[in-house]
């Protein structure tokens, strides 16, 4: 098979790697790539916004599967383009990848079709959301309704922080056209855990849960980010929890979809909150994580390319479940000195050793410039490791950071302290 990743960062870095490893792979490409994918997947010039060019090139290229890993394309409808020419993709089309598009479409087909999660508000006025601020109960959570980047979420913990939310909303506009709706939202308190699962039409093939971190330092203090670090498993998602995330989150979710009309093909991602009634949803992506994903494929003992090409065809069903190694898996993420703020970039990188069967390093950020590998962006490389415990997984992570440098080269020191926590005290 002939496979086309599109995206440029660490997850997309992943999925080429694990595709390229496939019997069933002739040739993956990565477009646009980064400085680690071209060991794997070649890329070409391709402007992804416009779907007629992206059609033209499959049908030149003769290729068999598009993988899409990030958002935008897929609620730009580039999967519904796809799809329309016969080209098998894995991703949903427009109207399911609504559900990460707009967290006011997510919440109301949640609240049709039963799904826990927060109660909630939608407001399209922003007098009317600041007079609702003014006097709701707190702890409350503002969002914008659109993408914006995992940024467009602020907690108010109290009265200030709730009106002061509503301000930069209504009228300073800080996320501009995706602020224009605004939800507001109960506040829950739990421990957070991601679920994926590959979904085509009704079926659900789950896989392990993780946690990630989205605070900039150690003890998840500081500016969220799209991510420092992921690991699976996770101590607090029980099977118990598992079980009853998929039959109250991930079936429910996938058979309202169909009921809607707009069957689902592609990863369904849903981050959760683990409360004292119960996982309830905190938000749905409609992709694969990042970096979550670099950590799942390497727990992943199963060829991953017939998964995606039969989720892609409509034909999960007749695959065999995904095997999962035994053990954990832990993601460091190490990024460029002062993101998620302003950074220097074209860094150069050194020490990267070569991958061996229990440490990969995933590349983000990174360019080859005449050979030489430097830094393009915030997040630069995901090094992950897997090991027989989380404790191994996590030391063989971070003895391969230690090597890596560039100038301003950061990371966070307690990727997983919870996972290592449960591992001590089970
Ligand atoms: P989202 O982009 O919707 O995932 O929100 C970003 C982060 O904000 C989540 O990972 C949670 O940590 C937090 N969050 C969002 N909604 C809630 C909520 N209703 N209650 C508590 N925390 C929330
Ligand atoms: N790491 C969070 C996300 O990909 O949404």
């Amino acid at each position: 098979m002939q496979i086309l990743v599109l995206g440029g960062g660490g997850r997309e870095h992943a999925l080429s790697w694990a595709i390229a490893r496939s019997p069933r792979c002739s040739q993956v490409f990565c477009v646009p790539g980064n400085g680690g994918t071209q060991a794997v997947a070649p890329s070409f010039p391709l402007d992804v916004t416009d779907h007629r060019a992206v059609v033209a090139a499959c049908e030149a290229r003769s290729i068999d599967l598009v993988v899409v890993g990030p958002e935008q394309p897929l609620v730009d409808g580039l999967a519904d383009a796809l799809r329309a020419a016969g080209i098998a993709v894995f991703g949903p089309d427009a109207a399911p990848a609504q559900l990460e598009g707009s967290k006011s479409f997510a919440k109301e087909f949640m609240a049709r079709h039963g799904i826990p999660t927060a109660a909630y508000d939608v407001f399209d006025d922003g007098e009317a959301l600041i007079a609702h601020l003014a006097s709701c109960p707190v702890p409350v959570v503002v969002k914008a309704d659109g993408l914006a980047g995992g940024k467009g979420v602020l907690i108010c913990m109290d009265r200030a922080e709730a009106v002061a939310a509503g301000q930069a909303m209504a009228r300073e506009h800080r996320f501009g056209a995706a602020g224009a709706r605004v939800v507001v939202e109960e506040f829950m308190e739990g421990e957070e855990a991601s679920l994926l699962a590959l979904v085509d039409g009704e079926t659900v093939v789950v896989l392990p849960p993780l946690q990630d971190h989205k605070r900039r330092f150690d003890g998840d203090e500081g500016p969220n980010t799209g991510g420092m670090g992921a690991y699976s498993p996770v101590p607090a998602m029980t099977q118990g929890l598992i079980d009853q995330a998929v039959r109250e989150v991930l079936e429910p979710a996938a058979r309202g979809l169909v009921a809607d009309g707009t069957p689902y093909r592609g990863v369904l991602y849903a981050g959760l909150m683990l409360t004292s009634t119960g996982p309830r949803v905190v938000e749905f992506n409609c992709r694969f994580g990042d970096p979550e994903c670099q950590p799942l494929i390497l727990a992943l003992t199963s060829d991953l390319l017939p998964l995606l090409d039969a989720t892609a065809r409509g034909v999960l069903a007749d695959q065999p479940l995904p095997s999962v190694r035994d053990g954990a898996v832990c993601c460091v993420v190490m990024v460029s000195g002062g993101y998620p703020g302003s950074y220097p970039k074209g860094m150069t990188i050194s020490g990267i050793p070569v991958d061996d069967e229990d440490v990969v390093v995933f590349h983000a950020g990174t360019r080859l410039d005449e050979g030489d590998l430097v830094t393009s962006g915030g997040r630069v490389l995901g090094v992950t490791a897997r090991g027989d415990s989380f404790a191994q997984a996590r030391s063989r992570a971070y003895d391969v950071v230690r090597m890596i440098q560039w100038e301003g080269a950061a990371f966070r020191e307690d990727i997983g302290w919870r996972a290592l926590q449960g591992e001590t005290t089970q």
